[in-house]
């Protein structure tokens, strides 16, 4: 077979793509190869800033099936018939590494999916755990400096980790799922995904639910201890990609069970909790999961840089059906993620192969970086609205979201009950875990923490001992094996956190 003849980008054919054109076969190269500029100029422009948290990820295209009938609760097209299915781009990830980062790290999970939907793009933009560190966006800049290098050093500093955590209680939740078990997934097909904060849905009669979403994994939870993570790693820093190409060419495709938890609009007011409080769960007894269906992931995309790199994320993408709630995370969320997009991709990131929908798209949004898609509006003369062209795009009024009732002072609420930080921590710890699951927390916990000072080792300890005393007692201990010097007892006089309102 013939071979395709390269060309320039301008389409002509090339003569060369070996050899620089110069003066002698020994003289100084040429300004005229242009070529050769292109290339090197080409080669300069291969990398845009990288992700400011979740830069190394994963990800693999596949399909999402409904399996059960769930329009009592949402009118969303995708989740109008049983049976119906659309296409789906996940992105799992670590949070604090760059790019370059290991994969079997200690870190959370990003757990990202973008259903391209009949109806235009939802993202469930989560993680693989189902609450967070911190519950107001004025944090979450701060929490992240800490997660990535300190400023001099250019390392990582557990100190600098540790000493937020500790002023922040509300954090020992998610602090503890971190150091578990789950903290080092096997890779993305053995955990779960979960929404995390709380969302809503509204049915066709404009009745509108809270809701949380679920995926869980049908391979099983597998995770690695920290001695297997440090052996993988010194063995191979790509795990995660190996074994999702591994997979999908072995016909291995990963699948999930998406599950909702439902809450009636009303009984937020009465929950006994802030159900839109990110750092907490909603009990399964009291919000039993409800199956929806299945996410199956069959395909490894042709191009990382175009499908994964280049895929923009953002709880902004939402569906007529599915709703945002008042979880103020979640309303700085809505802000940040298209904001970065813009910053990282350019204007018009969302007509980028991974993220255009599959559905019509007709705005009015005009020029720019990345504007090389036609007009979209329905009429070539109407690049503005409104205007007088019977089929230009208009909007529609039936999509709009059910009105929600809000009441209360504009002001700035700091949490009222420190005391509700520690309970969904303790039943973790006392009731979900066994005995070599708490084993392992307090080792993984005392390593995470051993470069830490006395002031912040003792802080946090003292955090630990108000989720329940075993688990202080148990991290201390684990820090004495360690040999860590700083662990001497808490005692009456170990500092409160500076956000515990003063008892
Ligand atoms: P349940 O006994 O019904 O649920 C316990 C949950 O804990 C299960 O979903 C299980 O996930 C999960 N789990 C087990 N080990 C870990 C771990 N190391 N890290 C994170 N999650 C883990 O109890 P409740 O609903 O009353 O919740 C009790 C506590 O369980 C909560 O305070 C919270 O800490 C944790 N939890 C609760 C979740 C919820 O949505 N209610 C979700 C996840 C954790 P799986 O079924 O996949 O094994
Ligand atoms: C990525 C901001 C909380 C999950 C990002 C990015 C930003 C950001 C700017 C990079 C986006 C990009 O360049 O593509 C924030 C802010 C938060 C917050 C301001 C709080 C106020 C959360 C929470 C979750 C989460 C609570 C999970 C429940 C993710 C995931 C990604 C991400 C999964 C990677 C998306 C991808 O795969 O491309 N976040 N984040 N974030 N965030 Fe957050």
């Amino acid at each position: 077979m013939a071979k395709t003849t390269l060309t320039t980008s301008g389409g002509a054919p090339v003569p060369s793509n070996n050899t620089s054109e110069t003066a002698g076969p020994r003289g100084p190269v040429l300004m005229q190869d242009y070529q050769l500029l292109e290339k090197l100029a080409h080669q300069n422009r291969e990398r845009i800033p990288e992700r400011t948290v979740h830069a190394k990820g994963w990800g693999l295209q596949g399909k999402f099936t409904v399996t059960k009938d769930i329009t009592k609760y949402t009118c969303a097209k995708l989740f109008s018939k049983v049976g119906n299915s659309c296409e789906v781009l996940s992105r799992w990830s670590t949070v604090a590494g760059e790019q370059g980062a290991a994969d079997a790290e200690r870190d959370v999970r990003g757990f990202s999916l973008k259903f391209y939907t009949e109806d235009g793009n939802w993202d469930m933009v989560g993680n693989n755990t189902p609450v967070f560190f911190v519950r107001d966006a004025y944090k979450f800049p701060d929490f992240i400096h800490t997660q990535k290098r300190h400023p001099k050093t250019n390392l990582r500093s557990p100190e600098a980790m540790f000493d937020f955590w500790a002023a922040q209680p509300e954090c020992v939740h998610q602090v503890t799922i971190l150091m578990s078990d789950r903290g080092i997934p096997v890779n993305p097909a053995h955990m779960n995904g979960y929404g995390s904060h709380t969302y809503s849905m509204w049915n066709a009669q404009g009745e509108r639910v809270w809701v949380k979403f679920h995926f869980k994994t049908q391979q099983g939870h597998k995770h690695y201890t920290n001695a297997e993570a440090e052996t993988l790693i010194g063995k191979t820093r790509e795990s995660y990609q190996e074994d999702l190409v591994n997979m999908i060419e072995t016909g291995n495709h990963p699948k999930w069970t998406f599950y909702i938890q439902v809450m009636p609009e009303k009984d937020a007011e009465t929950a006994g909790f802030n159900p839109f409080d990110l750092t907490k769960v909603w009990p399964h007894g009291d919000y039993p999961l409800i199956e929806v269906g299945e996410l199956e992931m069959n395909q490894v995309p042709e191009n990382y840089w175009s499908h994964v790199e280049n895929a923009a994320y953002s709880p902004s993408n939402k569906v007529p059906g599915i709703g945002y709630s008042p979880d103020k995370m979640l309303q700085a969320r809505v802000f940040s993620y298209a904001d970065a997009h813009r910053y990282r991709l350019g204007t018009h990131y969302e007509a980028l192969p991974a993220n255009a929908p599959k559905s019509d798209v007709h705005h009015y949004h005009k020029d720019g970086s990345m504007r090389f898609f036609p007009p979209q509006t329905g009429h070539v003369d109407a690049y503005y609205e409104p205007n007088q062209y019977a089929e230009a795009a208009v909007a529609d009024p039936s999509v709009a979201e059910p009105p929600l009732a809000i009441s209360g002072d504009a002001d700035r609420y700091v949490q009222e009950d420190a005391d509700a930080d520690y309970v969904q921590p303790r039943a973790l710890y006392a009731e979900v875990m066994d005995q070599g699951e708490r084993d392992r927390l307090h080792h993984n916990m005392a390593a995470a923490m051993g470069p830490c000072s006395e002031s912040v080792t003792e802080r946090w300890l003292a955090v630990l001992k108000r989720v329940h005393p075993d688990y202080e007692a148990g991290v201390r201990r684990a820090l004495k094996e360690a040999g860590d010097v700083n662990a001497v007892p808490v005692t009456d006089e170990t500092p409160q956190h500076a956000n515990e309102p003063a008892k």
